[in-house]
This record gives structure tokens, sequence and C-alpha cells, in this order.
């Protein structure tokens, strides 16, 4: 039997969200439907509602989300119900070229739950990232569940779904930091803080965190930063080599997206660095090089796709550490909110006053 519950619902771009009533079916032939128990609020959804990413409206937003596994289709093994699981954005084949060569997040084959969840009239909804969970519950695909630790806290759990995944695996998975190496990482947001404490795990032996806000940096600092720049008031590559004895850092973690901290993150690595572009450019973006800079400098630029993740090896593996006290996920959750406060927790991100704001069912 089709379920009704509440969701938020972004009708046209811009438009603030609301929340209405929306028809999720029963699982088909590799779907599941999850009992959502947190969902973080991240900037992905606020441009959707944005219209930035597409005019597929309406959208049901959300998509940072852990719950319970409620039913599951026809011919599904991975998950059952009960599982408490966190969703990711699609399910990989593990067959394709992509796959096979151990990069399943360029896979060529992923997909989300075939079915549409509707709003009352039968419209059909666009969930974000193919998940849509700011809802009691949702319909994904069954690979897009990965079982975990059942003791795990929803919100904490939910987080590695998107941002804070992002951020570690930058550290962990793309720029490989291990240990005793220097890392600095430039913008330290939800993402770039999540890569600090990437890179403490990994055991760096310095982790320089640079932003232009000092709250931001106060919070790198708790999180593992050994050394904080504020670039408003210091020239965050000339900052980065005096720290590493004028040679730059092994891994330079760009979490902003913008065209002068790609430069920047360009030029604080070491000659044999690495650079791991997490933040997201706008089409508009340009940066412009010296191509004998290009060529001096050796090392990697490498961008870093939902950190290089592969759900089914990190999400529990993350979780064990979350909960042998190793890795603070709690540190990114500023505040949990109602399913109808998520109007509000946009604008205070806009005003860049939380880590995170994790809604809660
Ligand atoms: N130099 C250094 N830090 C900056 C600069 C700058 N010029 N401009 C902004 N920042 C800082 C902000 O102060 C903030 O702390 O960058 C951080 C951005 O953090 P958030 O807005 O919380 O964004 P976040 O969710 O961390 O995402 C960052 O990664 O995955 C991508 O799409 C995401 O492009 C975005 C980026
Ligand atoms: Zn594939
Ligand atoms: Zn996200």
């Amino acid at each position: 039997m089709a379920q009704q519950v509440q969701g938020v619902i972004a009708r046209a771009k811009g438009e603030p969200v609301r929340i209405e009533t929306i028809t999720v079916p029963d699982p088909g032939p590799g779907e599941a439907v999850v009992k959502v128990q947190a969902c973080g609020v991240c900037h992905t959804d606020l441009h959707y509602r944005e219209g930035s990413i597409n005019d597929d409206f309406p959208f049901l937003l959300g998509h940072e989300a852990a719950g319970v596994v409620e039913s599951v289709g026809e011919g599904v093994t991975e998950v059952a119900p009960g599982d408490f699981v966190i969703l990711n954005w699609r399910a990989v084949c593990g067959q394709c070229r992509a796959c096979l060569r151990g990069r399943p997040q360029y896979c060529f084959d992923t997909h989300n739950a075939r079915q549409k969840m509707t709003l009352a009239d039968g419209t059909e909804l666009s969930p974000a990232l193919g998940i849509g969970a700011f809802a009691e519950k949702t319909l994904v695909a069954a690979g897009q569940c990965t079982k975990v630790d059942p003791d795990a806290s929803p919100a904490a759990a939910g987080l590695l779904g998107c941002g804070v995944m992002a951020g570690i695996g930058a550290a962990l998975n793309t720029g490989n930091v291990g240990r005793g190496d220097s890392v600095a990482v430039i913008g330290c947001g939800g993402v770039g803080n999540a890569a600090v404490m990437g890179a403490r795990l990994a055991g760096a032996a310095k982790i320089i965190a640079v932003d232009i806000d000092d709250k931001k940096l106060e919070t790198a600092k708790v999180l593992g930063a050994t050394h904080t720049v504020n670039s408003r008031s210091s020239d965050p590559v000339e900052a980065v080599r005096e720290l590493t004895g004028g040679y730059g850092a092994d891994v330079v973690i760009e979490a902003v997206g913008r065209p002068e901290t790609y430069e920047q993150a360009f030029y604080a690595r070491d000659l044999a660095g690495t650079v791991v572009l997490v933040g997201v450019p706008t089409p508009d973006m340009r940066i412009e090089l010296p191509l004998l800079d290009v060529f001096g400098r050796g090392g990697a630029l490498k961008s870093s796709w939902y950190g290089d993740c592969l759900p089914s090896r990190d999400f529990p593996m993350l979780i064990d550490l979350h909960r042998q006290g190793r890795l603070d996920l709690d540190a990114f959750v500023t505040e949990t909110i109602a399913l109808e406060d998520v109007e509000k927790a946009f604008e205070r991100m806009r005003h860049g006053d939380v880590l995170r704001s994790v809604v809660m069912f």
C-alpha cells in the first residue's frame, strides 16, 4: 500500500519551501522504503530550491540521511527491513569500466529508484540527489542504502551521506594523506573541517586550516588543526610555505570553490605535493596560470567527487571510528531541528552560522 507522509517541497525557483503531503509507493524490484530518522541540511538543497542545479521542480529536498529500512521490493538482497542504513546519492553498478578500475564514483551506470514519489495531485517529484529525505519516509534504490552499526546516532550517521564524507574522503581517499604529512585545508566550512578531521585520522603531522572567518578556524582547531591562518589578514600561500619550512604542504585541500582559492591551493603545495579540489566552482569561473608553473610543479592536481567514497567500504568504517570516539561526527551537528524549520536553517546557512542543522524525525 502506498503511504502518505509529510515532506519538504520546493515548488518553484527561489520560493520558500513548504511542507506538503506526498505519496510514497511500495518498493518495486530493487527498491527500498526507508523510515528517515535524521537528515542534514546541505548547501545543495538550497541550490535546488534556488533552481541553480536544474529546473526539474517540484523537488523533494534532503539527502544527508540515515534511517531504518521499512520494506524492500522484489530481488533485494543488499538490505532487509529493520536495517539501520546511511543513504548515498546513487547505487553503482559494480561492473562498468569505472567500477572495475576502483573508481565507482565515476560509474557509467548508476541508478536511483525507478518509481516516483508524487504530490497529492499526482505530480511526480524530483528527489534531491536521488534521495529526498526531508520526509518521514522515502523511496530509494536498495543499492543506495548502506547498513551500519545500529548503535550510531542517526544525526551523526546521516552526515556521512554527503558533506562530511566529501571532506573526510578528500583527505583519506583522494589526497591519500599519510602519517607525518603536512596538510593545508583552504575553506573550513562543513566540508573543509571534515577534511581537517580526515587529515588527523590519517596521522598528518601538520594541519594548517585557512579561512576568512575566525569562528570556522576555532572549530578547525578543535577538530585537529595544528595551525590556523586567516587569509583576510595574511597571504595564505606565504603562511603555508612558512609553516612548512619553505616547501609548501604535501597535500592542499581546496574546499571553497572559487578561482582565488583554487590558485592559492595550486601554489601552496610542495613541488611534489597533491592538490585536492573538493570545492565546486560555477560554470563561469576561470583561472589563468603560467604554463611554466604547471610544468615546473610536479605532484598531482585531483578533483574529489563525493570524497571518492565507496559507501560500502567507507560508511561502516567511519561509523566504527565514531563509535570508538576517534571521529567526532557530533561536532558537525550545530543544531537539531524539526521538519518545519528547514527554511530557517537555509537562512542560518546563508549567514555562515552553522556547520550543520539536522532535521530529526
Ligand atoms: N578563503 C578562505 N576561505 C573562504 C574564502 C576564501 N576566499 N571564501 C569563503 N571561505 C570559507 C567560508 O568562510 C566557509 O567557512 O569557506 C567556507 C565554505 O564553507 P561552507 O559555506 O560551509 O560550505 P561547505 O558545505 O563546507 O562546502 C564547501 O565544497 O563540496 C563543496 O559544494 C561545496 O563548493 C562547496 C564547498
Ligand atoms: Zn559502474
Ligand atoms: Zn549535500
